[in-house]
């Protein structure tokens, strides 16, 4: 059985609509069901139903977007980086593996040599090396509080996006802005994420971090034109100059924009599709929204 906290967010939606369609045993949890902030409350739950894996996908990402972290850093920090480690030690306590939703915004472009960033790569859009947005600041965070405990896996996924529309979803979002940013990123799509996130809670391969977006990178152009060719938008996409004219008129904080080397999932036997197949799938496949389960 597996425990999923943050069931009401947009990933946890995924992750219960894929558990309820495939049949798996899980529990569902939502704050207002089972207050999972608060430790004892979450390690009875585990001491009690003894979950075989928990997944963690709460967090505290900003209303309408990241900016809005910026105005609510108590509740940001504590949602990605008190709240995390609390979790790890009750999973620590009641010997519960756990996979936490972390994310690839804690870099900012590549590598030298233009290759992604690897696990091993020390974050270079964080509190320690700035400038970042404070919700990035509070995910790199995160990560640093859970280091050393056993039994969990750091998922760093980035710019989920999928075959539903909705105002979450990277393709939604570029259909819906007025100007968009040209940028290099890895993203992550979140029907390839879901079912290799799970399959953690059986192949087991070595705790830690992992960067968990489709293999490879993608400018904003290039999903553009799929979108037009798609014929999900019939007007031209407007751009920005460039970034200076991007953060001056459209954005708070500043925003990351990476790429990441997914190579340690794929020797962990996890392969996902490689980005372009990826974006190509959820197009063809668009459409409306559809209620939770
Ligand atoms: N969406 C992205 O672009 C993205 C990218 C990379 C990583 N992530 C990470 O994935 C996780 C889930 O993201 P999401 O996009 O699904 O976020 P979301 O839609 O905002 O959902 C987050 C969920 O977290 C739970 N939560 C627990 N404490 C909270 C608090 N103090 N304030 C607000 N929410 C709280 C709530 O679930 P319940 O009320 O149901 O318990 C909420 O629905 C986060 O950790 C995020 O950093 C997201």
């Amino acid at each position: 059985m597996i425990f999923l906290l943050g069931a009401g967010g947009y990933i946890g939606r995924a992750f219960q609509r894929h558990l309820v369609r495939h049949g798996v045993a899980h529990r569902a949890i939502r704050r207002t069901e089972l207050d999972y902030s608060e430790p004892s409350r979450l390690l009875a739950a585990l001491r009690a139903e003894r979950p075989a894996f928990l997944i963690n996908a709460s967090g505290y990402t900003g209303k309408p977007n990241v900016d809005g972290c910026e105005d609510h850093r108590a509740e940001c920090l504590f949602a990605n980086a008190v709240l995390p480690a609390r979790i790890a030690e009750a999973c620590a306590s009641a010997g519960v593996p756990w996979g936490h939703l972390s994310s690839g915004c804690i870099y900012q472009g590549a590598r030298p040599d233009g290759s992604g960033f690897t696990e091993l790569d020390a974050p270079n859009f964080c509190f320690r090396a700035g400038p970042c947005s404070f919700y990035s600041g509070t995910k790199a965070l995160g990560e640093e509080l859970l280091a050393g405990y056993p039994d969990v896996y750091l998922w760093r996924l980035r710019i989920p996006f999928d075959h539903v529309d909705n105002p979450r979803n990277y393709l939604s979002k570029l259909l819906r802005y007025a100007r968009l940013l040209e940028a290099r990123n890895s993203i992550t799509h979140l029907a390839d994420f879901v079912p290799a996130a799970l399959s953690f809670a059986t192949l087991r391969p070595a705790p830690g971090i992992y960067n968990f977006t489709n293999p490879g990178a993608v400018t904003t152009r290039e999903v553009a034109a799929m979108l037009a060719a798609a014929g999900l938008r019939r007007t031209p996409f407007v751009f920005f100059a460039d970034e200076a004219e991007f953060l001056r008129e459209a954005v708070r904080a500043p925003r990351s924009n990476c790429v990441l080397d997914t190579a340690k999932l794929l020797a962990a036997g996890i392969s996902l599709p490689p980005i372009h197949d990826a974006l190509r799938s959820a197009l063809a496949r668009w459409e409306p929204d559809s209620p939770t389960p």
